[in-house]
């Protein structure tokens, strides 16, 4: 981010704080509740959102040399990362040609060779089917037909994009608009500190529209972080179907006395961008992390956390630092997910027929918007992730 972007943002926070106001949404947003119910809309979002629009699968400090490779499940589509022996970056449906076992069995790794546990057919990073077994059973087989199945896949300042369905590039120029300048100068992580995910009872919504606004920041985690930060003093900034939010920290006063050389934002805030459909990021002044939500059925979501830093946990010190930030997302992401699972019980009862988000939870509320507009265009066989 350049300084004048820096300066700007902080001086935004700064005249909020004396006016006492916030960014507001310009109006009340109410969405069906059969939304987050209805099991024919939560196929349509699958295949649309999941599917059909790429999503962030990853973090280039997963492939850290030639030959690595990473698994990815959670879009409901088996996918294979590698990078291969020349560095490139590839993706597959990891999907054995044979009869469908899955050609990485792995999380992750490093090998000149992937093998299905079924028949042990193997593979390299490239896809090509290398090997297999007791080959007079395939006599005339055509090897070069039987590779992984490519899928596209994009990588932009340390994160990896995957499109699950087989098609065209992906535009990441176009998707990311303005969010790729602002972060360019930013270096890539090179270290992977954490990997974790948790399965919530709720729809795949309930958990975003949390993520996704601060609001309940105040009262829902008013025992750990709520004091930390302003009540809901944020700026929103929308780019495409993605969006940059700002969450001040009460420390932000404190620039108010001080020269603006000295200013920084993230000592005083928490820098978000919302990245379509599902992952939020978070940049703090040690170490960025995001969030992502993947339906698993209509009530049951995955949340992943991937955490990466410029510098590793390879002393007690810095493992120590790192737990201390991991207790904390504990704490409050528990508490986001038992919320999420008392919502959807709240919702299944049938006592409210719309989702209500006011004018400071800009965030939630807008993400419908461009929801609607991906579900419009893929039902009528159009691209999807055209923004
Ligand atoms: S299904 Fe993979 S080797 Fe048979
Ligand atoms: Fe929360």
């Amino acid at each position: 981010m350049d300084r004048d972007t820096e300066l700007h943002l902080i001086e935004r926070l700064l005249a909020h704080v004396d006016a006492d106001t916030r960014d507001l949404a310009p109006a009340l947003v109410e969405r069906p509740v059969r939304e987050y119910l209805d099991p024919v809309r939560f196929g349509e979002e699958q295949e649309a959102l999941f599917r059909a629009h790429p999503v962030v699968v990853g973090h280039t400090a997963q492939l850290p040399e030639p030959g690595s490779f990473f698994t990815h499940d959670h879009s409901g589509v088996p996918i294979v990362v590698t990078r291969n022996e020349a560095g490139a970056l590839q993706a597959f449906l990891n999907v054995c040609r044979h009869r469908g076992g899955k050609a990485a069995g792995q999380a992750c790794g490093s090998a000149k060779r992937m093998t299905c546990a079924y028949h042990g057919w193997t593979y390299d990073l490239d896809g090509r089917l290398r090997g297999l077994p007791l080959a007079d059973g395939f006599d005339g087989l055509d090897r070069e037909a039987y590779g992984l199945v490519p899928v596209p896949v994009a990588e932009r300042h340390g994160l990896i994009y995957v499109r699950p369905r087989p098609g065209g590039p992906i535009d990441l120029d176009r998707f990311l608009g303005g969010i790729s300048a602002e972060v360019a100068d930013e270096p890539v992580a090179a270290h992977l500190l954490a990997s974790r995910s948790w399965e919530v009872a709720c729809n795949w919504k309930v958990l975003l529209d949390n993520f996704l606004e601060l609001y309940h920041l105040a009262t829902l985690h008013a025992s750990n972080i709520g004091p930390m930060f302003e009540p809901n003093r944020i700026l929103f900034d929308d780019y495409g179907p993605n969006r940059r939010r700002v969450d001040a920290r009460r420390s932000i006063r404190s620039l108010a006395g001080q020269p603006r050389e000295q200013w920084r934002l993230l000592d005083h805030a928490l820098r978000t961008y919302f990245l379509f459909p599902n992952t939020q990021t978070f940049w703090t002044q040690d170490y960025f992390s995001w969030l992502s939500v993947w339906p698993v059925a209509i009530d049951r979501t995955v949340c992943t956390q991937l955490i990466v830093a410029d510098w590793a946990a390879d002393t007690d010190r810095r493992r120590a630092h790192l737990q201390t930030n991991l207790d904390l997302f504990d704490l409050t992401l528990g508490e986001d997910f038992a919320m999420s699972e008392e919502v959807q019980r709240g919702l299944g009862s049938g006592a409210n027929e719309t989702v209500l988000f006011g004018r400071h939870e800009h965030g939630a509320a807008a993400v419908y918007g461009a929801v609607d507009e991906a579900l419009g265009r893929w039902r009528c066989g159009e691209s999807v992730d055209a923004w």
